[in-house]
């Protein structure tokens, strides 16, 4: 069967159908803060919900929320230079959205939750998985919901992934391996700010292994970590090489361009976790689910992004016999528009957040785990606090 490439995914996102929504009965008030490449994808979905007014923009760059605010035709929208200069200011907001780097998603998200604004963080849902923890808190104390950005979520492939684990035709599961990679793919169509250290925090984990991550965790029920042996490297990210047109960006490369991770999970399960920015070969490998009735094969992408790679197989006994079935691929709606307008909802309901920061934790506590072992060079420990 043959792989999906990345331009065919895309295209299948068009046109496809959207799922009955909720609509507010006033206009939401709603807040962008940062506005650099993903804060575009927003701001395209918000034009095209009628209950939506984009009031506000941030950006600490001058000059770039008004940029953008021409750009896309919200010139009514107030611009500031900050998320606290916006926060103290927009007193009537409902929502925002978090577009910043990886470094300030808790620090905006936490005033926001504080100033009783619901919050779509864009993912990864922070750096450190303390920050995670605090935003946890935050969002807690303020009544408030806090939304993290994967799309993934809302792709119907992705759902029938928890389906069929749900459904015990794998009976229980012991084993996983997940992950993804790029031959050559390491992000920086507008500068740096994916792979310096102070902007981005952490590399190929924050930008596409959390997508990974998410969907095995979710499929499984997110069960905590309990040791995390990892190892991370920036071979290629250090390499000059690998940016023809800037090779400078070799000097302030300062995070990982691939990691992996053994994970021992309750419950009795293993993950086996690998994934990269650059690599020299086609692919880490499949992602598989095994159990003890039958395992799952999710094939992989050649540039990873979080979407099933060709139709999934169950490979099982029937009746003596070793079967194989295969689950035809779903066509998948807007998935940027249904991870906003699902936000949405459940902002205008009162309802839960679509993805849940008490998930998101356990996802940052493994990436938080494999860059810690990664650096002790021994397997550690990992301890999830109830909050
Ligand atoms: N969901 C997706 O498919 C997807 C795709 C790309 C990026 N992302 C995520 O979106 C985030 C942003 O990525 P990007 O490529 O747009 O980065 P970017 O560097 O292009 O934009 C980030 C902007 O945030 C601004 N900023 C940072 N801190 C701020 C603050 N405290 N107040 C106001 N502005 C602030 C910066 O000045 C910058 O302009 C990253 O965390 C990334 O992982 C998600």
């Amino acid at each position: 069967m043959a792989k999906r490439d990345s331009m065919s995914i895309m295209n299948e996102y068009k046109n496809a159908p959207k799922k009955e929504e909720v609509v507010s009965e006033r206009k939401l008030k709603v807040a962008i803060i940062g506005t650099g490449w993903i804060a575009d994808a927003h701001i395209n979905k918000y034009k095209e919900m009628s209950d939506v007014e984009v009031v506000a923009l941030a950006d600490l760059v001058p000059g770039k929320a008004e940029k953008f605010a021409e750009k896309w035709d919200i010139t009514g929208a107030r611009c500031y230079l900050s998320h606290k200069e916006l926060l103290d200011a927009e007193t009537e907001l409902d929502a925002v959205s978090i577009c910043t780097y990886n470094r300030t998603h808790a620090e905006c998200t936490i005033y926001a939750l504080n100033k009783g604004v619901n919050v779509l963080c864009e993912k990864p849902m922070s750096v450190t998985l303390e920050e995670a923890l605090e935003m946890r808190r935050a969002e807690k104390k303020s009544g408030k919901i806090l939304s993290i950005g994967f799309q993934p979520r809302m792709d119907p492939n992705m759902k029938k992934i928890k389906e069929i684990v749900e459904s015990g035709v794998l009976g229980d599961i012991y084993y996983i391996q997940t992950g993804g990679g790029r031959r050559r793919g390491i992000p920086t169509p507008f500068g740096t700010t994916f792979i310096e250290d102070k902007t981005a925090g952490i590399g190929a984990m924050g930008d596409i292994g959390c997508y990974s991550l998410d969907m095995v965790l979710n499929a499984i029920g997110y069960p905590k970590p309990l040791t995390v042996s990892g190892y991370k490297s920036d071979f290629f990210g250090k390499d000059p090489k690998s940016y023809p047109w800037h090779p400078e960006y070799a000097e302030v490369f300062g995070v990982e361009d691939f990691a992996a991770g053994f994970i021992r999970l309750e419950g009795g399960i293993i993950l086996d976790f690998r994934i990269a920015w650059a690599m020299n070969l086609d692919t880490p490998g499949d992602t598989i689910i095994m159990g003890k009735k039958g395992s799952l094969r999710i094939p992989s992408t050649e540039c990873w992004n979080g979407s099933v790679g060709g139709p999934m197989r169950i490979y099982s006994e029937m009746a003596g016999s070793q079967v194989c079935t295969e689950i035809p691929i779903i066509q998948s709606p807007d998935l940027f528009y249904e991870k906003i307008r699902s936000f949405l909802d459940a902002v205008i309901t009162g309802g839960k957040a679509p993805v849940p920061s008490e998930q998101i934790i356990i996802n940052q506590a493994i990436i938080d785990g494999i860059i810690k072992s990664a650096e002790l060079g021994k397997e550690i420990e990992v301890d999830i606090p109830e909050i």
